[in-house]
């Protein structure tokens, strides 16, 4: 069973992990600010993605490019003229506006008549549907003429094939090999919304791998395997996860393939991540635009090409959020309920509690020196407030694996209890091997 949006949402909030941005004013629509355990549980998820790409690897090299970029980078890709969707607004009351793809697609999925759709709100007629772009638009410098015009960034993809050139040269690459990025990313969506699920500002977490033409079909194979693989090795359930290729009339505008990796969020399959395989396009509409030449030169053969890029893109909001859902559990535990987030020991956002039983009895001095030689090792938290339970109730929420509870035979026999968030386990282990015990669990 799924958790509900409701429950997830609650809790983000509850134990600071995401809640509504600008609040106290009131709050600006599908916004989220990010706190203490968010940070650090985001953080975790890009770590584990760069961990992937660069560390474990030695095809892939990372870049971190700008925000603003040159107005003539995105006409040159295609989104200035191409990266829109159908809006439609309601002719009735409400007045709202739609995406109208969205709309004929849930209205396949109710076995309805896409061709007959109505407001969701209030039945109203809509309008005829206009291509509505989503970049942002902003001015630079002081004076806010047409030439002043540029955009943030609608994806993070086009800092990369504008520096393939640089990564030939610099980083003496050669194709097969990859460009990774991570970073902020904004889109005026017509219709955010579930949670972080979409928003106007995320994350993106890309690669662009450069690859000889025909070699293009075995690396797209072998991405999708890849990406796949990275969401299950970090706990998602498999049964919860799934490649969708894209049919023939869904792909982008640069795209001659692409599958996305989707997950059953409680809002129903949805997209995960895309992998796209976008051929020659980006670096040939850069080539034609800007008159540099963005192709590889193989120095034994002398022969010249244009490199195939295969793209695994992914955000890491939304595989925060799936990481969040898929973790979340309630079970019954003597006879109450026990909220608890299985998060992967390497994504949880503190790995290891450390608390006093009492506030008295030399246990706080014994706890801090523990909690003094865990912290260099890895992200841990010193908790001396409220009962053990409650402590627990907290960690558990939050997701921490391991707690660690100091008593008074710890004093005499420098032994500590050791809790397992999830078999709730609990064994004693001296302090000294505590240290070597978590990181060998955290290896595993
Ligand atoms: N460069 C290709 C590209 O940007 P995309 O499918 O539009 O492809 C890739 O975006 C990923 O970025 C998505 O799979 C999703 O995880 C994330 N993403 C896209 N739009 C988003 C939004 N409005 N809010 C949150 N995440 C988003």
């Amino acid at each position: 069973d799924i958790v509900t949006m409701d429950k997830i949402v609650a809790l983000c909030k509850r134990r600071g992990f995401i809640f509504p941005s600008s609040e106290i004013y009131g709050g600006v629509g599908s916004t989220y600010d990010y706190g203490h355990y968010g940070v650090l549980l985001k953080t975790n998820v890009k770590s584990e993605w760069w961990r992937a790409m660069l560390q474990q690897r030695d095809d892939v090299v990372a870049i971190d490019s700008a925000i603003i970029q040159s107005p003539r980078v995105w006409e040159a890709s295609g989104h200035l003229a191409g990266f829109s969707d159908p809006l439609v607004q309601c002719l009735g009351e409400c007045k709202r506006r739609w995406r109208l793809d969205h709309l004929q697609e849930a209205a396949v999925e109710n076995g309805e008549d896409p061709a007959l759709v109505r407001c969701p709100t209030c039945g109203g007629e809509l309008s005829e549907p206009r291509a509505f772009n989503l970049m942002f638009e902003t001015t630079v410098g002081p004076v806010r003429d047409a030439g002043a015009t540029v955009y943030l960034r609608p994806e993070t993809a086009q800092g990369i094939f504008i520096n393939f050139k640089n990564v030939l040269q610099f980083a003496r690459r050669k194709p097969p090999f990859g460009i990774a990025q991570v970073g902020k990313s904004f889109r005026n969506e017509i219709t955010p919304g579930n949670f972080i699920f979409r928003t106007r500002e995320f994350e993106q977490m890309e690669m662009e791998f450069f690859v000889p033409p025909d070699d293009a079909p075995r690396w797209f194979a072998h991405w999708l395997s890849e990406r796949e693989r990275w969401y299950h090795e970090l706990g998602i359930r498999p049964d919860h996860l799934r490649l969708r290729a894209h049919d023939q009339d869904e792909l982008s505008h640069y795209s001659s393939g692409t599958s996305d990796v989707e997950y059953l969020f409680p809002i129903g399959w949805s997209e995960l991540e895309g992998i796209a395989n976008r051929g020659e396009f980006d670096l040939n509409a850069h080539r034609t635009a800007s008159g540099e030449k963005l192709e590889y030169m193989d120095p034994g053969t002398g022969e010249r090409y244009t490199p195939h890029v295969i793209e695994p893109a992914a955000g890491a909001d939304r595989a925060t959020l799936a990481f969040l859902v898929d973790a979340y559990d309630e079970e019954e535990v003597e006879g109450d309920t026990r909220t608890v987030l299985r998060l992967h020991p390497r994504l949880a956002p503190v790995k290891v509690a450390v608390m006093p039983l009492l506030k008295k009895g030399g246990h706080p001095e014994l706890a801090r020196e523990i909690f003094a030689d865990l912290r260099v090792r890895m992200q841990g938290e010193y908790d001396e407030g409220g009962s053990i339970g409650k402590r627990y109730r907290r960690q558990d929420e939050i997701g921490t694996p391991w707690g660690v509870t100091i008593d008074h035979q710890s004093i005499e026999d420098q032994t500590v209890t050791l809790r397992d968030r999830d078999s709730l386990e609990q064994v004693r282990i001296a302090i000294d091997d505590l240290a070597p015990e978590l990181e060998r669990r955290l290896k595993a």
